[in-house]
């Protein structure tokens, strides 16, 4: 493979950056050509495509978001879509394609790689919810960004008495809640893996300040289970009395210069994805498991509950859906008593 391209899709995650800038060096390295796509799968469409040098990807490290954009374009799910950009890639002499996204994107990845374009996925996605990978780009960054908003509530939180309740994205999975609350020294973490109680959240609630002498109560609440302020509204229904107020910490978390971990997981990533596309392997995509790259078929990461078979390398990991560490959510109740 001579000439490779590279594109983020889907909600943008910090570290995206840093794997396009690994991909692209280590393109480089290999003897091999890079182009950037703009936009997702909107500009390899409309041909927003173009020429990548190490030049163009140095000072991009460390920044938060996409230098390469992002989109969302449903359009792509469709083979009208996936034929208009596959002519686009064609025309650019491209034979390969890097796809930094979550598991919409890697769909796409499956298409274009059924189409004999040959496409590897990284997993960038703030949310830590792709199978196949402990870890995806930008969770880690999510999760200091979340930590750092919730000490800063603690310390209102405690001048006034008060309970918080703090709404974290993570879209269905309760990753960023569980790190993020563990982290904090939350009172109360609830995702939408585990059941919740609203009696239970609220006499916890009332015991803490009356009977343990806390003068702040936060509540971690991840965006899957509910609003921050549907939750409000039922812990009042459930006789809540105290002093209660909500912070959706929203799109915050998705920005921000990337952690070390991110950074580097990135660049791990990225110069692993090279490697495969040059051995003219598709269809897979990157990931970390105990701290090692894998990579599995792109088909089963995205597809939920998905369990990989191992290969003859040894490579492809075994039964790896994604799930979130509930027994952290045991570990934090038992650290906030
Ligand atoms: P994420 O990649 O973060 O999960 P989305 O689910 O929005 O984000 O997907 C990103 C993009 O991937 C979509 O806007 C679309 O262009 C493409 N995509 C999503 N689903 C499919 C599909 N079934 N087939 C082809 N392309 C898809
Ligand atoms: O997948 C990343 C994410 O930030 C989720 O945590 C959240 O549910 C969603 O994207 C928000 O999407 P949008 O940026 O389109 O509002």
């Amino acid at each position: 493979m001579k000439r490779i391209a590279v594109l983020t899709s889907g909600g943008d995650a910090p570290g995206m950056n840093a794997a396009i800038r690994a991909v692209v060096r280590k393109a480089i390295s290999e003897g091999m050509e890079v182009y950037g796509i703009n936009r997702g799968y909107a500009g390899m469409v409309d041909g927003d495509i173009f020429p990548l040098g190490s030049k163009e990807v140095g000072d991009k490290i460390s920044r938060g978001g996409t230098f390469l954009y992002s989109a969302r374009y449903p359009e792509f799910a469709q083979l009208e879509g996936q034929l208009a950009g596959i002519e686009q890639l064609k025309k650019h002499g491209i034979e390969g394609v890097v796809v930094i996204g979550g598991d919409g994107s890697y769909h796409g990845a499956m298409r274009l790689t059924e189409h004999g374009f040959p496409a590897v996925g990284i997993p960038g996605t703030i949310d830590n919810d792709i199978a196949g990978t402990d870890y995806t780009i930008g969770f880690d960054t999510a999760v200091n960004t979340a930590v750092e908003a919730i000490d800063k509530l603690r310390d209102t939180s405690s001048s006034h008495g008060r309970t918080f309740v703090v709404e974290v994205m993570g879209r269905n999975a309760g990753d960023i809640a569980l790190w993020a609350g563990i982290a904090s020294g939350a009172d109360q973490i609830i995702v939408p893996e585990e059941e919740f109680d609203i009696e239970k959240v609220v006499s916890t609630i009332k015991y803490d300040f009356e009977h343990k002498g806390k003068n702040h109560h936060i509540i971690v609440l991840a965006e899957g289970v509910m609003s921050g302020d549907a939750f409000a509204q039922k812990l009042k229904e459930a006789g809540d009395t105290s002093d209660l107020r909500v912070t959706n910490l929203g799109h915050i978390l998705r920005g921000g210069s990337p952690t070390a971990r991110d950074r580097v997981i990135a660049s791990w990533m990225g110069s692993h994805a090279v490697e495969l596309l040059k051995a003219g392997k598709g269809g897979l995509a990157v990931g970390i498991h105990h701290e090692e790259l894998v990579e599995s078929p792109i088909l089963g990461t995205a597809e939920e509950g998905a369990l990989f078979s191992l290969t003859e390398e040894g490579k492809i990991i075994v039964n790896n859906p994604h799930k979130a560490r509930l027994d952290f959510a045991s570990l934090n109740r038992s650290l906030s008593q």
